[in-house]
């Protein structure tokens, strides 16, 4: 048995102990849990038609039916009386995860179409006879108008004992968002159930109210050659979300990992950086796919959104691939921002063609941290604004005239901030 500190030992005598140090050896994740004959892990993503879609997704035990309920919501309950139903996608799998190579699950995924733009909508899930409570979204409205979303770098490590509360304090400051991304390695080890379980239980029934868009961080890669052989996600992304199939053409294993959509006025694009980094090929055609993006694009703004940062805030980190690959676009269709993840610290500048730039004279690039694992923060030629061992979420206000940025470190103070005008 370990002996108390001294100052432990003090205080305990003089009965003043406020605090005792927690013991960080013996912490243990949740157990991982079979599926459940009742909906769980249920997650709304945006599609690539906003205004007029909302894709939901869950899992059950296997062997059962997936049925969504939904209609306009009501002031009151009047709703629950004649809702839509639509049966969803169902699939009875058998992934190998870390904990069981054979784990059964039924994921259901479903697209509802055809919604109002701008509206409220209750929404139930179930097998017709067990169900979820009504949840409720709001669909985009058609035009370009006023609206948040929430940022959020790596979760990744204790992501519900530690990474939790920067997703959470995020919501609480936040109050109304539109939807949340998330720059990359959400979870640690790709195929671990149990790290998903935390994921979804960090962000419980907040998930299901409010789109959550991915972006996939090395860490959704297995590192083993098994795992890397298909290039490929893990089993458990398409599985339990239902992203936009909008990617490049010919690039069959970016499917839901490479996307983009529309929002009142800006348009959102995820990279998946370990794909564009690995693979020549797809490179490529990611590059043309992107290229033809940026160039047809009706919407005011642009955010880019992906895990490997062009510019890092670890002087001894460079991801010279990615950079080489997205920077012309990037500078030549103008991008507004650059959100990213992988290096655990806190920085945020502006680069244009020749180098850093005023904020007004190139894409904004920011790297951030949701959960706990920290890295040091070096001396950065690129950035305005670096902080180290700090874990952050970001909030950014869009309107036709004006994109405001601001993170907010994990206790909710005020880190950093700049606004981006177009008049
Ligand atoms: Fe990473």
């Amino acid at each position: 048995m370990k002996t108390l500190s001294t100052a432990l030992l003090a205080a305990l005598l003089a009965g003043t102990c406020a605090a005792i140090p927690a013991a960080r050896a013996q912490e243990q994740t949740p157990q991982l849990a079979p599926a459940t004959a009742s909906p769980e892990r249920i997650i709304l993503n945006l599609t690539a038609d906003t205004a007029h879609e909302m894709a939901v997704t869950w899992r059950t035990a296997p062997g059962l039916a997936g049925i969504v309920e939904y209609a306009v919501a009501t002031p009151g309950p009047d709703f629950v009386q004649a809702p839509m139903r639509l049966e969803a996608k169902s699939e009875d799998a058998t992934i190998a995860t870390e904990e069981d190579p054979e784990f059964h699950a039924a994921y259901h995924s479903a697209v509802l179409k055809g919604l109002v733009p701008d509206t409220v909508y209750a929404y139930r899930v179930g097998d017709g006879t067990r169900w979820s409570e009504w949840f409720q979204f709001r669909t985009a409205a058609q035009e370009a108008r006023p609206f948040r979303f929430l940022y959020l770098g790596d979760m990744q490590n204790q992501v519900l004992s530690q990474a939790s509360r920067t997703l959470r304090m995020g919501f609480r400051t936040a109050g109304d968002v539109a939807f949340t991304i998330h720059a990359g390695d959400l979870i640690n080890h790709h195929n671990s159930d149990r790290e998903w379980g935390e994921w979804f239980a960090a962000g419980g029934f907040l998930y299901a109210q409010t789109p959550q868009m991915p972006t996939p961080g090395n860490h959704e890669y297995g590192k083993d050659g098994a795992a890397r052989a298909g290039s490929s996600v893990t089993g458990q992304w398409r599985h339990q979300f239902t992203l936009p199939e909008n990617g490049p053409t010919g690039v069959p294993e970016a499917t839901e990992t490479h996307w983009y959509t529309d929002y009142q006025g800006l348009r959102l694009i995820s990279i998946d950086s370990p794909q564009l980094d690995r693979n020549a090929q797809a490179r490529a055609q990611t590059i043309a796919w992107l290229a033809q993006l940026l160039k047809d694009n009706p919407n005011r703004w642009t955010v880019i959104f992906l895990h490997f940062p062009l510019f890092s805030s670890d002087p001894d980190r460079d991801n010279p691939k990615v950079r080489s690959a997205l920077k012309p676009l990037i500078d030549r269709y103008k991008v507004d921002l650059v959100l990213q993840g992988h290096d655990h610290g806190y920085a945020r500048g502006a680069v244009g063609p020749q180098g850093p730039a005023a904020d007004d004279a190139g894409a904004t690039y920011v790297v951030s941290v949701a959960g706990p694992k920290m890295y040091p923060v070096g001396k950065l030629d690129w950035a305005r604004k670096t902080a180290e061992r700090t874990q952050a979420y970001q909030i950014i206000d869009v309107a036709p005239e004006e994109l405001r940025y601001r993170a907010y470190s994990a206790n909710g103070a005020l880190l950093d901030e700049v606004a981006l005008r177009k008049p």
